[in-house]
Order: C-alpha cells, then sequence, then structure tokens
C-alpha cells in the first residue's frame, strides 16, 4: 500500500487514449485518481478546472508537458513519460519548478532497432509496393513488376550512437554491412567509423538511419545538401523524430528523384503526413510505430505506473531523466 502522507490518493491526468489497453484499471485507480485529458473538449480549460488537484502527468511520444501547461498547475510534482523521448516536455522549466522528469529508456530499445531493420528492408525491398502489387491482382505480370534494392553488405550510417543507435547498428552488421555513424563525438567503445558531420556521413553512406534525440542541435540536421549527398540511389530511414529531417526538402527531393527512397516512421507534423508521399512505391510510411508492440508498450506503461508509485511514497524513481 502506498504511504500518501494522509492525503488522500494523488490525482494523476493521463495525457493519451492509449495507455488503457495497456494498464490494470483496478489497480491503478486505487492507487491515483485518474483524470483523462482527451475526454476534455478544451485542454487549457481542463487543465484550469482542475489545476489544483494535479500532481501528476503522463505524456507519451505526442503530447507532454509543455511550458503553457506547466504554468496552469500550480501543484505538478511528476510527469511520467510513456516514451523514451522527452522533446515534448519543457525540461527547463520543469527543473526551475522542481518537477521530476521519468521516461522509458532501455525497455523499447530492442523494438525500435529491429523496427529500424524492418523498415530498412521494406524500403529498400519494395515490401509494402509488392505486396500491393499481388492484391491487385497484378501478378503475374500485369504491371511493373517490383524489382528492389539489395540491402546486405551497403553501407550503413547511423545518426546518433545511443542505445538505440548502437543497437541498429548490431544488427546492420549481421546483415554484412559496414556501418558508419555520426554523434556529438566519438564514441571510443565502437570501431564503426566516425564521421564528425552529418553531411560528411551521407556522402559516405548507401543507408542513412537516424537514431538521435530530438534537440535544438539535431532540429533539420537532414537538410537538402544531406539528402542530395544521400543521392538518388541513397534511402533514408527515419524512426527518430519528424523535425530532425526538413520535411519540405525531403518531399522535394524524392519527387525530383534526387533521394532513392525513404522509410519514415515519423513525421514533422505528425499525424499529417505529405500528400505528395501517399503515392510514392519507393516511400513505406508508418504511424510512429517502432516501439509498439503489445510485448514493449505493457513493460513502458508499467515503467510509468511504477514510477508514479516510486515517486508519490517517497522512492527513488525507477528511470529518472533528471
Ligand atoms: C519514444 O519512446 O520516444 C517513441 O517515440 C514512442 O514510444
Amino acid at each position: 500500500e502506498l504511504d500518501m502522507g494522509g492525503e488522500g490518493k494523488p490525482t494523476v491526468v493521463i495525457m493519451f487514449p492509449g495507455l488503457q489497453y495497456l494498464i490494470d484499471h483496478d489497480a491503478i485507480e486505487s492507487r491515483f485518481t485518474i483524470l483523462k485529458l482527451w475526454e476534455a473538449d478544451d485542454r487549457m480549460a481542463f487543465f484550469k478546472e482542475n489545476a489544483d488537484k494535479i500532481k501528476g502527468l503522463v505524456g507519451n511520444a505526442s503530447i507532454g508537458a509543455s511550458a503553457e501547461v506547466i504554468d496552469a498547475l500550480p501543484n505538478l510534482e511528476i510527469v511520467s513519460m510513456h516514451s523514451v523521448g522527452i522533446d515534448k516536455v519543457d525540461l527547463v522549466k520543469c527543473g526551475e519548478r522542481g518537477i521530476v522528469v521519468t521516461n522509458t529508456p532501455d525497455v523499447l530499445t530492442d523494438e525500435t532497432a529491429d523496427f529500424a531493420l524492418a523498415l530498412v528492408l521494406a524500403t529498400m525491398r519494395r515490401v509494402c509496393a509488392a505486396d500491393r502489387y499481388v492484391r491487385e491482382g497484378l501478378w503475374p505480370l500485369k504491371g511493373d513488376y517490383p524489382l528492389s534494392h539489395k540491402v546486405s553488405g551497403k553501407r550503413f550510417g547511423i545518426v546518433g550512437l545511443g542505445r538505440i543507435g548502437s543497437a541498429i547498428a548490431k544488427r546492420a552488421e549481421g546483415f554484412g554491412c559496414s556501418i558508419s555513424y555520426y554523434a556529438r563525438s566519438k564514441k571510443s567503445e565502437y570501431a564503426y567509423h566516425f564521421y564528425d558531420s552529418v553531411l560528411e556521413l551521407a556522402k559516405n553512406s548507401d543507408i542513412l538511419v537516424l537514431s538521435c534525440a530530438l534537440t535544438k542541435e539535431t532540429t533539420h540536421i537532414v537538410n537538402r545538401d544531406v539528402l542530395n549527398a544521400l543521392g538518388p540511389d541513397g534511402t533514408l530511414v527515419n524512426i527518430a523524430r519528424g523535425p530532425v529531417v526538413d520535411e519540405p526538402e525531403l518531399v522535394k527531393a524524392l519527387v525530383e528523384g534526387r533521394l532513392g527512397a525513404a522509410g519514415l516512421d515519423v513525421f514533422e507534423h505528425e499525424p499529417q503526413v505529405p500528400k505528395e508521399l501517399l503515392s510514392m512505391d519507393n516511400v513505406v510510411l508508418q504511424p510512429h510505430a517502432a516501439s509498439a508492440t503489445w510485448e514493449t508498450r505493457r513493460v513502458m506503461a508499467d515503467l510509468v505506473i511504477r514510477n508514479l508509485e516510486a515517486h508519490f511514497s517517497g522512492k527513488p524513481l525507477l528511470t529518472p531523466v533528471t
């Protein structure tokens, strides 16, 4: 049983509907008063109405604790994120207010790295286009047969060699690819080739996979020059965050054939997807799904709840960001 300091159950806002499929409601509701943000018509009005009670927030890759939300909640103590990425949390403001932030590192590393390779393979081997070809009854040969491109042995570039980036590298090694990377600094623990700019990495890669965090420095780090350097035979895969890529430039590069192909799990203005991409067979589109397996999302949800419980019972947090 949690010791709530005699103040009753802490009020926690769950900001997105997906969590409800992953948690044991009775167990959670016995510990917290849960408010569901997505049931509110006007989010800021909802926060203002419940401002005094709210002590915890649960966000994810699409919604978190912005400065405006934090300012509206004078008693907020913890933001427990159902994601490893924390770009939706104003960390500076949380720091100033002494609000603790937790996320879900490690538990989704394998899943996300698996998915990066799935996107490389699906994109280069035109798996989705070939599937459409069969479903549309074009086989045997009534339309253009979906010839694709080889993955094994290609030059594999990775932007960001953190937990997920290095797990991607390990998998790509299994395909006989030569591995290079760009990161803020060289990582002595890996023998992979280091480039000190994304542009140089792109010039020397057939496949460029983005697995860095979204920060001021990485926003639009993949620009027109990088896309041109990757070139008409190159493939871009983004499992990081949409704004890491200058999306209008990406669309132009694909439309003009200056970039070979793209596998995209994330977009600059999710859930909006640029309409030009919808008809392209050399593009694979996914709904920000890299960590979205039952197995991993349940473990992430459990970590979210355990961090809240730890905080409200004065125990050490399991996975604090700050
Ligand atoms: C993350 O964890 O940051 C993913 O983008 C969503 O699970």
